[in-house]
């Protein structure tokens, strides 16, 4: 399986889509998959049934995953010890944004729920997560000013 981590809006599921049309495989989106799982939204699941509920989730999916899949995570998928070692198994690429392309990105998104908080506590959560995805990663791309498949290109030399 390929999976691509990175912050909430680093293009993961955009990327995971091409990459999936090029490679010719299923491509998975696990916060989709939740969604359809829990019977309503991320912000549903998260205002519902709390933060701890949806990580959970979000765990048991990754345990589930099998097959020629390509896999788009939610952002705090490497928050987990358990899931980072499963995740080692696997060809891991890390889509790395700066915080000021996260920033324009999401300033019209009002559906992630982590995206909360004055700029100072954005930054932190950011800046936590950042070895996280690094520690996971067997490589890593850099997808500021980058178009979609200039980035698609990328991961293919990986490979
Ligand atoms: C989260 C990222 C979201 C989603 C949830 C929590 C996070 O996914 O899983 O809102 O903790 O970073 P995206 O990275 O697809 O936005």
């Amino acid at each position: 399986m390929i999976f691509l981590i990175g912050y909430m809006g680093s293009g993961k599921s955009t990327i995971a889509k091409r990459l999936s049309e090029v490679l010719q495989c299923t491509y998975i989106e696990m916060d989709e998959e939740i969604e359809r799982r829990e019977g309503m939204t991320i912000p549903e699941v998260f205002t519902n049934h709390g933060e701890t509920f949806f990580r959970a989730k979000e765990s048991q999916l990754l345990k589930e995953l099998e097959g020629e899949l390509i896999v788009s995570t939610g952002g705090g998928v490497v928050l987990s010890a358990e899931n980072r070692q499963a995740l080692t198994d696997h060809f891991v690429i890390y889509l790395e944004a700066s915080f000021k392309t996260i920033q324009d990105r999401l300033a019209q998104s009002g559906n992630r729920p982590l995206w909360s908080g004055d700029s100072n506590e954005k930054q932190k959560r950011f800046n936590e997560r950042k070895p996280l995805y690094e520690k996971v990663a067997i490589g890593r791309i850099l997808v500021d000013d980058k178009d979609p498949a200039m980035i698609v290109e990328e991961i293919l030399l990986c490979l």
